[in-house]
């Protein structure tokens, strides 16, 4: 079997047009344009890429985009109070810290003082808790994406054995909430899991989520079965030259799957795009719409 290839970044582009059309459509209604605002502390060069390309998107689906960019020096305080300062903003219908902050900063402590109605990102523990108790949330933008792509590819889920591999909070323990809301049977492994290549054996779904270049090995997975590949990892060539690679062995699991997200073009296009859709639903949430 060959697989089929599941096209992030064709699905993306049509998303995010859908989402141009609603947000037009909300303009009309209410007079107001949803805005997400963007803080990036410090220099790190791929968060500055993913900050520009999370601006120029949300631009261009007729969104207000406000980016705050700060000093790698800023003080916990000085954020905090920019933080709050966009809470009582009420242009601003998302809020998305840009991780990783730098090591003076506590994490945990600027994504809680987020507006829970605000976070976009779906990571402060009220939202952690909407989502596993079945209330509307807002919801991790890569798990979102994951999902979307396998209910266009597979229709409904319920009943199947989803397999995810990594427990992060980013990741893999809201995938794996979103599948359970799904009805699908849920395994969350992870390094300590024995012989994980018979458990993503048994699944109609495997979502690898853990960080590790090519670990999935075509062998792992059951015929038919549909891969989604959450990881970007760079690795160098014996050419020298590098490369980027998912967590799964893509030319081996693309013999035996039904399915398959590539890497690049599968899941990472999916995440701004549902980046854009949270502040969408933030702003319709604030405004009981
Ligand atoms: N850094 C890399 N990915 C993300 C993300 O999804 N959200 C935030 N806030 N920072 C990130």
């Amino acid at each position: 079997m060959t697989a089929e290839i599941i096209d992030g970044k064709a699905f993306a582009a049509r998303l995010r047009a859908t989402i141009a059309t609603d947000v037009a459509a909300l303009k009309a209604k209410t007079g107001h344009t949803p805005g997400l605002a963007v803080v990036l502390v410090g220099e790190n060069p791929a968060s500055q890429v993913y900050v520009r390309n999370k601006a120029a998107q949300t631009q261009e689906v007729g969104m207000n985009s406000y980016e705050h960019k700060l000093p790698e020096d800023t003080s916990q305080e000085t954020l905090l109070a920019l933080v709050q300062q966009l809470n009582q903003d009420p242009t601003v219908d998302g809020i998305l810290v840009q991780l990783p902050l730098p090591a003076h900063i506590d994490s945990s402590l600027v994504l809680l003082t987020i507006d829970p109605d605000k976070d976009v990102d779906g990571f402060h523990a009220t939202n952690v808790g909407r989502l596993w108790t079945g209330e509307r949330a807002l919801v991790p933008c890569t798990p979102t994406g994951c999902l979307l792509m396998l209910k266009d590819y597979l229709g409904k889920l319920d009943g199947k054995e989803a397999v995810v591999i990594g427990r992060s909070n980013i990741v893999g323990k809201p995938m794996a909430a979103l599948l359970l809301a799904e009805s699908c049977t849920v395994t969350i492994a992870h390094s300590k899991t024995h012989d994980l290549a018979a458990v993503t054996r048994r699944a109609d779904i495997v979502v690898a989520a853990v960080g590790r270049p090519e670990m999935v090995r075509g062998d792992w997975i059951k015929p038919g079965a549909t891969v989604i590949d959450v990881g970007i990892n760079r690795i160098t060539l014996d050419t020298g030259k590098a490369r980027l690679v998912g967590d799964v062995n893509y030319a081996e699991c693309a013999e035996v799957a039904g399915a398959i997200t590539p890497v690049p073009g599968g899941v990472g296009p999916m995440t701004i795009a549902c980046l854009l859709l949270n502040t969408v639903t933030a702003f319709q949430m604030r405004r009981s719409i």
